[in-house]
This record gives structure tokens, sequence and C-alpha cells, in this order.
């Protein structure tokens, strides 16, 4: 490790996007303890592990900025996202979305929708059999409740899933591989001729989706920008819940004290914090340093981007004992996983909703012998996302 002197930022020319992704929470453990602002070559970034660094910086948009330009997430959105913008444009977006959100509209509409999809996808799965549930639930599960709330169930859950992991690869193609622009140029065609036909639809018949919502208002935001925000939606509104399920399970599996515990006394919300605390869903967030500052003595100049790592946020030790158990019983501490500051995650309460409300006791209610036979066999994997590769289970 070598140290930038202009900066006083320690420089790393080791860790690799490979050993990032394989296993971050024991590097992010090393650089808590000992490099907590690191400039990180392989990621082009500099990165910052504790969790009071990641709430100052994502708290603070004038300093640091989310319109982070080393990443082609215009070119795979073709759009400038409300995730990328700042102050009054970001708000005036998100505003417009906001009333599909909504509690009222939570406890109103979509619970009793998601409700009967969970019902649809619970009750399809094989008694007696061994089903993976990532495939077999709770990617379709999540593909099918955000049609409803963006206001496209046109949509197949085959589209939703190929666009959204289209859009994923094409805002990650550093490298710019004209394949995966190709892709994403292609998956923003269908979604653009689905989105017309749905916009025809809620023009004349309005619900409380996002898309009818935003359509509809009495100040319409843009319809290019109408459309880029529900593409976002799509590119982050089904990974994060699918992985948060599959973790919820695993980190419940093999911890059966906690399961039996949930089980007898509906634990369910406590499950579901503590399984995005574990493992985040979104790993990691980026911001642009707007001007020379400073983070724990070391020197970051206007210009820089800085990595905010809400996983490494979420383990520290300053807040969480044993933070890389699962352990639904731990002492109430606020965390990262759904960000901070302005753009913190316009879908927690409905990723509350369909997974601890709905459909995590429904599969238990359903299965209540459901084991999970060879945990050694589930593999948690990725950098920027990050949830486990499949997860066999017993349906009994
Ligand atoms: C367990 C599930 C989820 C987790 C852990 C999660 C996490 C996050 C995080 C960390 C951010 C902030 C990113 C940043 O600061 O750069 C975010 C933003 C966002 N999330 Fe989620 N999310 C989840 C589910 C959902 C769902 C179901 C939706 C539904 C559409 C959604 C919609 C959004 C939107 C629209 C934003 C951007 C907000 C803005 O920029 O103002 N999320 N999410």
């Amino acid at each position: 490790m070598t140290t930038d002197v202009m900066s006083n930022v320690p420089v790393d020319d080791r860790i690799t996007i490979a050993e990032l992704t394989a296993d971050p929470y024991s590097i992010y453990r090393k650089l808590r303890a000992e490099t907590p602002v690191l400039r990180i070559n392989s990621i082009n970034r500099i990165m910052l592990t504790k969790a009071a660094d990641t709430k100052h910086v994502k708290d603070n948009w004038e300093l640091f900025s989310s319109d982070d330009p080393l990443t082609p997430m215009k070119r795979a959105f073709l759009a400038h996202t409300l995730m990328r913008k700042d102050g009054e444009a970001h708000k005036r977006e998100r505003n417009a979305m906001a009333p599909a959100f909504s509690p009222r509209n939570i406890k109103g509409c979509w619970n009793e929708i998601y409700t009967q999809v969970a019902k649809d996808y619970v009750g399809r799965l094989p008694r007696g059999e061994t089903v993976d549930l990532f495939s077999g639930l709770a990617a379709p599960y999540a593909a099918r409740c955000l049609t409803y709330l963006l206001g496209i169930p046109e949509a197949s859950d085959a589209d939703m899933m190929r666009w959204s992991q289209t859009l994923i690869d094409g805002a990650g193609n550093f490298g710019n591989v004209p394949e995966l622009f190709e892709r994403s140029d292609a998956a923003n065609a269908e979604m653009d001729a689905l989105f017309d036909t749905c916009v025809a639809r809620v023009k004349a018949d309005p619900d409380q989706s996002a898309l009818s919502v935003m359509v509809n208002a009495d100040d319409p935001i843009e319809r290019s920008q109408i459309y880029s925000n529900v593409k976002i939606a799509i590119g982050g509104g089904i990974n994060e819940p699918r992985d948060a399920l599959l973790t919820i399970l695993y980190g419940l599996f093999t911890n059966p004290d906690q399961l039996d515990a949930c089980k007898a006394d509906a634990l369910w919300d406590a499950a579901f914090e503590e399984g995005v605390r574990w493992v985040a869903p979104i790993q990691a967030s980026s911001r642009l340093v707007m001007q020379d500052t400073e983070i724990r003595g070391h020197a970051i100049a206007k210009g820089e981007v800085v990595m905010t790592v809400q996983a490494s946020a979420c383990h520290d030790e300053d807040l969480y004992d044993r933070p890389e158990e699962y352990n639904i019983f731990r002492p109430k501490t606020p965390h990262q996983a759904f960000g901070n500051g302005p753009h913190f995650c316009q879908g927690t309460h409905i990723a509350r909703r369909m997974l601890a409300q709905i459909v995590l006791p429904m599969l238990f209610d359903r299965f209540p012998n459901m084991t999970l036979p060879d945990p050694a066999q589930v593999k948690f994997w990725g950098f920027g996302f990050r949830g486990p590769l499949s997860l066999p289970v017993t349906l009994n």
C-alpha cells in the first residue's frame, strides 16, 4: 500500500473486483479497522467503510453530488434518471412518483394486490418437492408486485427480469462493451413501446400506480423523465426484494431457534430488518465530490468520486456487536441498507410490506416444516448488488 502525497489518502492496488464480489465482508472488516478511507485502484474510487462517514456523505448532497460521472448509467438508460440528480431537480421528479408509494396506498391498494400475488405464487409451489426459491418464488414475486406498483401489469415476469438485468448490466458496463449497450438499447425500445400503451390506459382509467400518478398530475414532469424513472424502478426494484427475501430465509434456516421464535411470535419485521442489515441488497453507492473537503483527516479533492459502502456501515463494530451474525434479537439500531439523505430508498415501506407482512408469513403458514437441506450449497455473490445465487428448499 502507498499513500497519495497530495491528499494523504492511502492507495491500494491489490484488492480486485473479483475479491470484492466473492467475499466483501472480510475485506470491509479489515478496512474499517485499518484504512477506512482508501483509494482502491481497481474500482477507481475512494472507498469509505465507516458508518459515520457513509452517512455524512449521503446526508450532504450539496458537497457530495449523486451525479457520478464514472458510471455509464446515462448511456444504459438513455436518460438522466432521478437517482443521479440533486436538489430541486431531484425533488421534483421524486415527488412526482411519491403518491404511488404513500402509506395510504400501501395499506389501501398494494396490500390487497400483493397478497393476491403472493397467494398465486406461493400456491403454485409443489408440496414435498425441493425447489429453488430464487427462480421459483423470490424473483417472479418481486417482478409481478413491481408491475402493479409501476402501472405496467401488461409486462410479463420474464420481460421484467430481463429488462432489469439488462439495465443493470448496461449501467455497470465500465468497459464500454458494445453488445451490452446494444442490449440495453433494445430493452429501452421495448419498454418505451409498452409504456405508450400503458399511458393510454391510465389516462382513460387512472389508478394509484406510479405511471398513472405521474401522467395524470396537474403539472406533469416531462414524458421522457416519467419513462426513465419507471425504468430506474425496474432496474432497482426487483433484485433488492428478491435478494432480501432469500437472505432472510437463509438467515432463519441457519438459525433454527430464531426461525422457531419467528413462527411462534410472528417476528417477521425483525427478521426482515436484520436480513437487510446483515447482507445489504445494494451494497454501495457513489457520490461526486463538489468542493475540496476532508474525511478523517484525509484531503479529498473536488472532482473525486467516493464510494459509500452501506454494506460495511451495516457491519460497523461501533454500532453492532458481532455484526457478521444474523441475529433478529439484537438491539434495534438504525441501519443504512436503504441509504440515507435525499435519495433514501423510495420503496422501503413497500419492501417491508411485501416481504415481512405478506410473503414470509404466508410461506411458513403453507409449509410449516420447510427445510434448507444443504446450507453449504448456498453461495452469496455480488459487489454492487448482493444476495444468494440459489436457495433450494424442501417444501413441507
Ligand atoms: C429490500 C429492498 C430494497 C433495498 C434494500 C433498497 C435499497 C435502496 C438504496 C440503498 C437506495 C439508495 C441508493 C443511493 O443512495 O444511491 C435505494 C433507492 C431507491 N429505491 Fe430502493 N431498495 C429496496 C426496494 C425497493 C423497491 C421495491 C422499490 C420500488 C420501486 C425501490 C425504489 C427505489 C427508488 C425509486 C430509489 C431512488 C430514490 C431516489 O433516488 O430518490 N426500492 N434503494
